[in-house]
C-alpha cells in the first residue's frame, strides 16, 4: 500500500487544482508540488487528495477554547513558536468551542508541542499525547499579543445550513437545475468537515502507532468519496501493511513478532483491543460499541470533541478503493455529485433510506444506481463510462489488490480518459433528474441487475428483489438486504417522483415548485402551508410554534390541530432526547471535563 500514500516530491512550484477541478472538498487547496515543466492537468488523482489531506492533518492541532474571541490570544501565543497557515473555528454538539490550527509544517507542530504542550496535573488519568488539546487561561497575568496578521478562516464552521433558510433559497431559484446546485453547495461536507475527519483518523494513528508497525488509519466512505454531506458519519479503516522496504530480505536484524493465538479470528481480537483502547485512551471518544461478530468486525464510537460519529474496521482496503472509484466518477463530470445529492436527499425524505441498518436500501447502493443511470445512452449520449472501460485502460501503476486477492484495478489518472468517453450528454441537472426517475420507473427489476461494470442491465443471477452488482467483487450484490416490500416502495416512489417533478415544473410556481415538492417532508410542507401569514410568504419555523408559550393558531382546522400535536410531540421527544444525550455525555466525560474558567 505504499503506492497510495507516496510522498509528494517538493520541487518548489505550487499548483492550485481547485479551479480546474470540480472539487468535492470545496476549499481543499490541493497545493501539490509539481515540476515546473508539468502541463496543467484537468484532473487530480484520489491519492493526491488523500496525501494532501493527511499532510494537512499531520501539521494541525484541534484546541478547545472558551469562545471564538480566544482567537487573538491563541494566534498570538502559537505564532511565537511556529508559523500558522490558518485557524478554523467550530462548536461541537455540546456547544463547546474549538479551533483547528494548521501550522506551516509538521516540524512546526512538533516545535509547538515541545515548547507548549503540557498535561493536566490534577486529573487522575494516565497522560497521553494526541492532536486534541485545550488552551489554558493564565492565572493573574494578562499577556500582550500582537494583532494577528490573518482572521479566523471561518466561525462556527461545522454548523449545517438551517433548513428553513435552505428552503427559502430554493424557493427563489429560477430553475430546478439551480435548485439542485444550491442544495449541493449548501449541504455538501465542507473543508473543515473533511479536515476534522482526517484529524480524528490522525488521533487514532498517533495513539496506536507504537503498537503496530506502519499503522495507518484512513477515512473512507462518504467522508472522502465526494458524496458526503455535512454531519455524515466517518468510516475508518485501520491497516498495518508492510512496505517492501520493511520486508527487505537483505536486512538481517529481523523483529520478533507476536502471533495472535486462540480460536477466534485475529481481526476480531485486534478489534476487541481497539474497542478497549478507544474507550480508555482516546480523548473525546464516548459511547463505544463493539460489533465483532459481523462479517467485517467494527467498533463504533462518538467523537465528542469533533462531533463526528465513527465506524472503525480493520484491513478493509476494498472499501477504500470503492471510495476512490466513486470519487473518480464524481470528478469526471460536474453534474454527478449534485445529482447524487438530490437523489440521496429525496430518498431520505420519502423514507426509502434510513440511518439505521435494515431491509431498505442505503446511500451506497443508491449512489451506484445514479452512476448506472448516468452510464446510459440517452438521445444526446451518456455522462459516464462503464467501469469495464476504466479497467481496460488501466496501466501497471493502477494495479491494486485488496484483501482476499480482490482485484481493484482501474484507471486512477482521469486525464488518460479520451474526452469522448465521458460527458457526452449535454442535459442539464433538471432533465437528468427527471430522466433518472423515468429510467427507474421503467427498469425491469424483476429480471435485471444493475451493473456499473457493464453500464447496461445484466441478467439477475438469483431472484432477490433488488440486485446491484458490487463493482469490485462482482459476485456480490450490494443490495442483498433489500426486502421485496422495500423494492416495491422504491419502484412506487420513483414513479411518484417522476410525476411530481413533471407536474411541479409546468405552469405556475406553487409552494411545491421544483425540488421543494420532492425533498421537503409532506407533513412539514402541509403544516407550513397552513402557517403562511398573509402574502408575506415568510415561513414560520415549526419548532418556534412549540416554545414555552403556546403561540399556536387556535383557528387551525381539526386536521391541522392533529398534525400540530403530532409534530409538537415529535419536537418534544427530540428535545427530550437531546437533553438526555447531553446529560449522558456530560456524565461520561465528567472526569475529563476542564472547567470553563480554566480555558481561554
Ligand atoms: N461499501 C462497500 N460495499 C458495501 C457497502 C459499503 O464497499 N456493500 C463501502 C463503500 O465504499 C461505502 C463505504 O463502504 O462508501 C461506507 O459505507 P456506508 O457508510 O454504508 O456508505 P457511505 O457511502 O459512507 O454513505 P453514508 O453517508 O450513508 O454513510
Ligand atoms: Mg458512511
Amino acid at each position: 500500500m505504499f503506492v497510495l500514500f507516496q510522498t509528494v516530491i517538493n520541487t518548489g512550484k505550487h499548483y492550485s487544482f481547485r479551479k480546474i477541478l470540480n472539487a468535492p472538498l470545496p476549499s481543499c487547496k490541493c497545493l501539490l508540488n509539481r515540476n515546473i515543466s508539468d502541463a496543467p492537468k484537468k484532473f487530480i488523482t484520489f491519492d493526491e487528495v488523500v496525501a494532501q489531506r493527511r499532510a494537512e492533518a499531520q501539521r494541525s492541532l484541534v484546541v478547545q477554547v472558551n469562545s471564538e474571541s480566544s482567537f487573538n490570544e491563541l494566534y498570538g501565543y502559537c505564532s511565537r513558536y511556529a508559523s500558522i497557515n490558518g485557524i478554523h473555528h467550530y462548536k461541537n454538539n455540546g456547544g463547546e468551542h474549538f479551533m483547528l490550527i494548521e501550522f506551516a509544517s509538521e516540524d512546526n507542530l512538533k516545535d509547538i508541542l515541545r515548547s507548549c504542550g503540557s498535561h493536566h496535573k490534577d486529573l487522575d488519568v494516565m497522560a497521553l499525547q494526541s492532536p486534541f488539546l485545550w488552551f489554558r487561561a493564565v492565572a493573574n497575568k494578562k499577556e500582550k499579543f500582537t494583532v494577528p496578521e490573518t482572521q479566523l478562516i471561518n466561525k462556527d464552521g461545522t454548523l449545517p445550513v438551517n433548513e428553513d433558510t435552505l428552503f427559502e433559497q430554493l424557493s427563489h431559484c429560477k430553475t430546478v437545475s439551480d435548485q439542485i446546485q444550491v442544495l449541493y453547495e449548501h449541504t455538501m461536507l465542507n473543508d473543515l468537515g473533511v479536515r476534522l475527519r482526517y484529524m480524528v483518523a490522525r488521533q487514532l494513528e498517533t495513539i496506536m502507532e507504537s503498537l503496530y508497525a506502519n499503522m495507518a488509519v484512513r477515512p473512507f466512505g462518504s467522508s472522502v468519496n465526494g458524496f458526503g454531506k455535512m454531519g455524515c458519519d466517518l468510516d475508518l479503516v485501520l491497516t498495518n501493511e508492510l512496505t517492501q522496504e520493511m520486508t527487505d530480505p537483505n536486512k538481517r536484524l529481523v523483529y520478533q513478532e507476536k502471533k495472535c493465538e486462540g480460536g477466534r479470528s485475529p481481526w476480531q481480537r485486534h478489534m476487541e483491543l481497539m474497542g478497549e483502547l478507544i474507550e480508555l485512551r482516546v480523548p473525546g471518544a464516548t459511547r463505544v460499541q463493539r460489533i465483532l461478530n459481523a462479517r467485517v468486525p467494527i467498533v463504533k464510537y462518538a467523537h465528542e470533541l469533533s462531533g463526528v460519529d465513527c465506524d472503525l474496521c480493520y484491513s478493509n482496503m476494498s472499501g477504500v478503493y470503492m471510495s476512490e472509484l466513486l470519487w473518480l466518477y464524481g470528478s469526471l463530470d460536474p453534474r454527478v455529485r449534485p445529482l447524487t445529492f438530490v437523489i440521496r436527499r429525496w430518498a431520505q425524505t420519502v423514507g426509502l433510506t434510513n440511518p439505521h441498518p435494515g431491509r431498505w436500501i442505503t446511500n451506497f447502493p443508491l449512489t451506484l444506481m445514479v452512476l448506472f443511470f448516468l452510464q446510459q445512452k440517452t438521445k444526446d449520449g451518456f455522462v459516464l463510462p462503464p467501469l469495464k472501460f476504466m479497467s481496460k485502460i488501466a496501466t501497471k501503476d493502477d494495479i491494486r489488490i485488496a484483501e482476499d486477492y480482490v482485484n481493484c484495478t482501474f484507471v486512477r489518472d482521469l486525464n488518460r480518459l479520451p474526452p469522448e468517453s465521458y460527458g457526452q450528454s449535454q442535459s442539464n441537472l433538471q432533465t437528468l433528474l427527471l430522466q433518472f426517475f423515468e429510467f427507474y420507473s421503467q427498469f425491469d427489476f424483476q429480471d435485471k441487475a444493475i451493473s456499473i461494470n457493464e453500464g447496461a442491465p445484466v441478467r439477475k443471477p438469483n431472484n432477490l428483489p433488488l440486485y446491484i452488482v458490487n463493482p469490485i467483487e462482482q459476485a456480490l450484490n450490494v443490495s442483498r438486504n433489500v426486502s421485496f416490500e422495500e423494492c416495491e416502495r422504491l419502484k412506487m416512489e420513483v414513479r411518484n417522483a417522476a410525476w411530481q417533478l413533471e407536474s411541479c415544473t409546468e405552469g405556475d410556481r406553487t409552494d411545491d415548485w421544483g425540488l421543494l415538492g420532492l425533498i421537503e417532508k409532506r407533513t412539514t410542507r402541509g403544516l407550513k402551508k397552513l402557517l403562511r401569514v398573509g402574502n408575506s410568504h415568510r415561513l414560520v419555523s415549526v419548532k418556534d410554534l412549540f416554545n414555552e408559550e403556546d403561540t399556536s393558531d387556535k383557528r387551525l382546522s381539526k386536521k391541522s390541530d392533529k398534525e400540530s400535536a403530532k409534530v409538537a410531540q415529535t419536537v418534544k421527544v427530540e428535545k427530550k432526547e437531546q437533553k438526555i444525550k447531553f446529560k449522558n455525555t456530560t456524565i461520561a466525560n465528567e472526569v475529563y471535563r476542564i472547567r470553563r474558567d480554566k480555558i481561554v
